[in-house]
């Protein structure tokens, strides 16, 4: 987090309309009510955003990625809007199960998996699941006739801030090496998947894949292609704002029409479901001067809910509740966590106008890759989650 950054986060959350996204007398009573820290997840916000992705990508099935936040209130309220379910582990399958949710409406999208989780997802009756390699696929052989595969294939991305294509993800070459196998062993390969990599900048990466994709399939038309799945990585704004929605789902709408008819086509969203929908509420529980800067300390950090600043590299945009004067003057300072870790930082080098013990910080854009990280070291409690309605204003809310 720079200097500059903060400082113009703080700058703008200190006009007149501080905290414009919010509706900060509701915001205030929460904080008369819970103790900090907690998180609050406006499920307004999840049916907002899962309907402005749904209308940004008409015709693409949202399968929503668990692994970002797996609230069931959030689990609940997206099944009431039709949505459908990306699953990874047999964790999660027991969540959604005990949420009414039937494996049809799912995905297993783990490109590697032990023998028993395989079982569980069959069991459960979710039977598309994800390769991306030939050992793998040797573990389905078990399974021919019982199981629909969709191959993974990696498409390398610097515009992503954590790329995924890194980790999982065959090339485009080994493709006929697995279709030809799959085939010997009478096990159906339906599709192709990607994910060009959580936090997307640039749209480019994932329409180059997807054209790429396209072109696989046309070169190999001896397989029963019926499904795309163009993953995750649709990015919310953070510090740095991103392209509207609307706006980066345009060239990939335009590469989906390239496909060959008749591909179904599927996504995997999940920060951009989750990440707006949550802030975390922090006080600031102990304030030193060390050097020439001032140390404020809060009661969550990142071993907490702050955990995405270290796994999922994100800043978050932080605003003090209570108004202060943006023309004020600005003091050198860090805001701590609680932990007796020296890694325990939240923001360090920033310019904050003075604060005091007992003043309250708001972190905004939690929703992703957060609480799910979150750890209990030092037996620190996670901080708990109040789920709301209606604290955010859609309308103001920068996507
Ligand atoms: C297989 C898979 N699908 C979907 C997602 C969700 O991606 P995002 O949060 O970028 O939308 C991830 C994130 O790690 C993933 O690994």
């Amino acid at each position: 987090m720079t200097k500059q950054t903060i400082v113009e986060s703080f700058a703008e959350l200190s006009h007149p309309d501080v905290l414009e996204e919010f509706d900060r007398a509701s915001l205030e009573e929460l904080v008369a009510k819970y103790e900090t820290p907690f998180m609050v997840l406006d499920l307004s916000e999840v049916e907002y955003q899962y309907k402005s992705l749904k209308a940004a990508l008409p015709g693409v099935k949202l399968f929503y990625a668990l692994k970002s936040l797996s609230h069931p209130e959030l689990v609940k309220r997206l099944k009431m809007l039709g949505s459908f379910f990306d699953l990874a582990t047999i964790g999660e399958i027991d969540l959604v199960e005990s949420l009414g949710i039937r494996g049809e409406q799912c995905i297993h999208t783990h490109p590697i998996k032990k023998d028993k989780e395989i079982k569980r997802s069959l069991e459960f009756g979710c039977n598309r699941m994800v390769v991306d390699n030939i050992e793998e696929l040797k573990k389905f052989i078990p399974y021919a006739g019982q199981v629909e595969l969709i191959i993974r294939v990696s498409f390398r991305s610097k515009q992503a801030v954590v790329d995924l294509s890194r980790k999982f993800g065959c090339a485009l070459e080994e493709l006929p090496l697995m279709t030809d196998m799959a085939k010997q062993h009478g096990i159906d390969v339906v599709g192709l998947s990607f994910h060009v990599g959580s936090q997307s900048l640039s749209p480019m990466t994932q329409a180059n894949a997807i054209r790429s994709s396209a072109a696989a399939m046309k070169t190999m038309n001896s397989v029963n292609w019926k499904f795309l799945d163009i993953g995750g990585s649709f990015p919310v704004s953070y510090q740095e704002a991103v392209l509207p929605i609307d706006d980066f789902c345009i060239p990939i709408m335009e590469a989906l029409s390239e496909l060959p008819e008749g591909i179904e086509v599927f996504a995997e969203p999940g920060r951009f479901i989750s990440g707006p929908a949550m802030i975390e509420v922090v006080s600031i529980v102990g304030k030193a001067k060390r050097s020439a800067k001032t140390w404020y300390y809060l009661d969550d950090g990142v071993y907490g809910g702050f955990s995405g600043q270290m796994f999922d590299h994100a800043n978050y945009p932080l605003a003090p509740l209570k108004p202060f004067d943006a023309t004020g003057e600005f003091l050198p300072s860090v805001l701590a966590g609680p932990t007796c870790d020296s890694i325990d930082v939240v923001a360090e080098d920033i310019e904050l106008p003075e604060m005091e013990i007992g003043d309250i910080l708001i972190g905004k854009r939690m929703g992703a890759y957060t609480i799910v990280s979150a750890t209990e070291f030092n037996n620190y409690p996670k901080p708990k989650v109040v789920v709301v309605e209606d604290i955010f204003d859609p309308d103001t809310e920068s996507l």
